[in-house]
């Protein structure tokens, strides 16, 4: 079964949020793809109403807490709402609202306890890359966000390199394929009763299908071509 997130960060108003809810709520179960998306955070309720079967995941929580913080996203909101994934560490919280992996580390510990399945976010920049850096930052990453200590359930990490998220740039596919196969690796000395390892960024109906092809690649999150009902149709 390969995951397939739909992440629709802030494309969508109300109506197109409703038209591809109720396309995916048309799919029958299908043993090849598991599909989570998820709305803005003003619209998990409505589609969670009108289309109880879509599973949904939150974009960001943070670390305030309930009380008094303006403007906050408190976990106990995805609880009491049935929201079972959370994404953490995306480039664009990275970027816009300052987290790093400690902050990324801490976030996850608060899904753990509150049985929300993180999406855990990792990704290199260009000049990483180009440096070919890539596997030993990963593997900091990796070593930042995770505890040896910790027992964790489910994990979901999303490899994302920064240079391919929104720019139409992904890796060979023999490069998604080489560092899929490194992050499963570098990630048995954690204790995870279920590890996933996805592939995001720029992610289209032309690459699709190649990147799934790929064994240790278990689904791919995807941005902007995900707002599109032809891709969502792919999955049908
Ligand atoms: P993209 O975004 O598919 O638009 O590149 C991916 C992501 O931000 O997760």
């Amino acid at each position: 079964m390969k995951y397939i997130i739909f992440n629709w960060k802030s494309y969508l108003n109300l109506k197109e949020t409703t038209s591809l809810s109720m396309l995916i709520a048309s799919f029958s179960k299908s043993k090849k793809h598991k599909i989570i998306s998820a709305p803005n955070n003003f619209f998990h309720l409505m589609v969670q109403k009108k289309y109880p079967k879509n599973t949904l995941f939150a974009q960001n929580i943070d670390l305030h807490g309930l009380g008094a913080s303006t403007g906050s996203l408190d976990i106990s909101y995805l609880r009491e709402n049935k929201i079972k994934y959370c994404i953490l560490g995306h480039s664009e919280v990275r970027s816009n609202f300052k987290d790093n992996d400690q902050t990324v580390s801490k976030k996850l510990n608060l899904c753990i306890t509150n049985n929300i399945t993180p999406i855990v976010c990792i990704g290199e920049s260009k000049s990483v890359y180009e440096s070919k850096k890539t596997k030993k930052y990963l593997k900091t990453q990796i070593d930042n966000i995770f505890n040896k200590k910790t027992s964790y359930r489910e994990i979901i990490v999303a490899y994302e390199p920064l240079w391919s998220i929104g720019t139409g740039l992904t890796p060979k596919m023999s490069e998604i394929d080489e560092i899929s196969n490194y992050l499963h690796d570098i990630c048995k000395k954690y204790s995870f009763k279920k590890i996933k390892i996805l592939y995001g960024g720029s992610v289209n109906l032309d690459n699709v299908s190649d990147i799934l092809s790929l064994q240790k690649v278990n689904g791919v999150l995807v941005g902007s071509a995900s707002t599109k009902s032809d891709f969502i149709k792919y999955f049908k």
